[in-house]
């Protein structure tokens, strides 16, 4: 069972310029939470408890005054810093203390998951005992994600490419990655590409070809959105809002995760409230427990 997680929330941010420039693409709003509570979300909706979060020099703080310790939300979260963004699998690199003996998922701290069966899917990859296993989802444009061609019968991942100009396959590999411990071994023996990073694609080559690379799909009934750029966070904002207000549950409450989870309990849910003071997420906190 993997039971730690490595949140990638570094990254410059341009494409999201001026509006990345004080303040990390990941704390800013997702309508009405900051963008890392979404994939921190993914991880403890998988049951991770132990987390790492890599972000970038001289932004530790912005995280710390939001997201501290983690005890707040019932989980352990440790932090590193990154000179400058090297690729994700630089993220197995900087972290190899943190995973030590165990296997380890990944998550970009910019990706939104949401679906029915999210969490049965989750469970479900989180046992893998060796090899790395990816989500894949259908997408209209290719060519903006790592893209995967997979063999339906015998479930095998056939051929993957980073964003390939032209591709048989609208199955993008989603932000999110499930590894067994050979991890920071192998990301050490990537060679940086030519736009002079390491590509999760080079790590993935590295599991298929010793046939160790599986795949699970989100499904049809699951949405996968992503937060790149500016266009995008007000889309995702806004399927966020929808949903939330139509049936009054919020999407990555933490809080509410980590009670549902046996994590806390009512009082540190009232802690929590305190620590936000009065404001719409604390009144949602406040019924939860109600
Ligand atoms: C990265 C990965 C890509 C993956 C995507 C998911 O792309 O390189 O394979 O499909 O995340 O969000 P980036 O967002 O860095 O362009």
């Amino acid at each position: 069972m993997i039971k730690k997680g490595i949140i990638l929330a570094g990254g410059r941010g341009t494409r999201m310029s001026p509006l990345t420039k004080a303040v990390n693409k990941q704390l800013l709003p997702i309508y009405d939470k900051p963008l890392i509570y979404y994939p921190l979300s993914v991880l403890m909706l998988a049951g991770i408890k132990n987390i790492l979060i890599i972000v970038n020099k001289g932004q530790l703080n912005q995280f710390k005054k939001i997201l501290s310790d983690g005890k707040r939300f019932g989980v352990k979260i440790n932090y590193i810093e990154q000179k400058s963004p090297r690729g994700l699998p630089d993220a197995f690199i900087l972290g190899e203390k943190f995973i030590g003996q165990d296997n380890v998922a990944l998550i970009l701290g910019d990706n939104f998951f949401y679906g029915q069966s999210l969490t049965y899917k989750l469970k479900n990859c989180v046992k893998i005992k060796t090899g790395c296993k990816i989500l894949i989802h259908p997408v209209k444009k290719p060519e903006l994600y790592g893209v995967a061609e997979v063999n339906k019968k015998n479930k095998k991942v056939m051929n993957i490419k980073e964003k390939p100009k032209k591709s048989k396959s609208f199955m993008a590999i989603t932000g999110l990655y499930f590894f067994d411990n050979k991890v920071s071994q192998l990301s050490k023996m990537l060679k940086p590409s030519k736009r002079k990073e390491l590509e999760i694609v080079d790590l993935l080559n590295k599991y298929r070809k010793k046939n160790k690379l599986s795949y699970e799909h989100l499904g049809r009934g699951g949405a996968w959105l992503d937060t790149g750029s500016i266009d995008d966070f007000y889309n995702t904002s806004a399927f966020v809002s929808a949903l939330e207000n139509r049936q009054g549950l919020k999407i990555a409450c933490l809080e509410e995760i980590a009670l549902s989870n046996g994590w806390i309990n009512k009082n540190q849910i009232k802690q929590a409230i305190n620590f936000y003071g009065n404001c719409l997420y604390s009144k949602y906190l406040e019924k939860i427990i109600k």
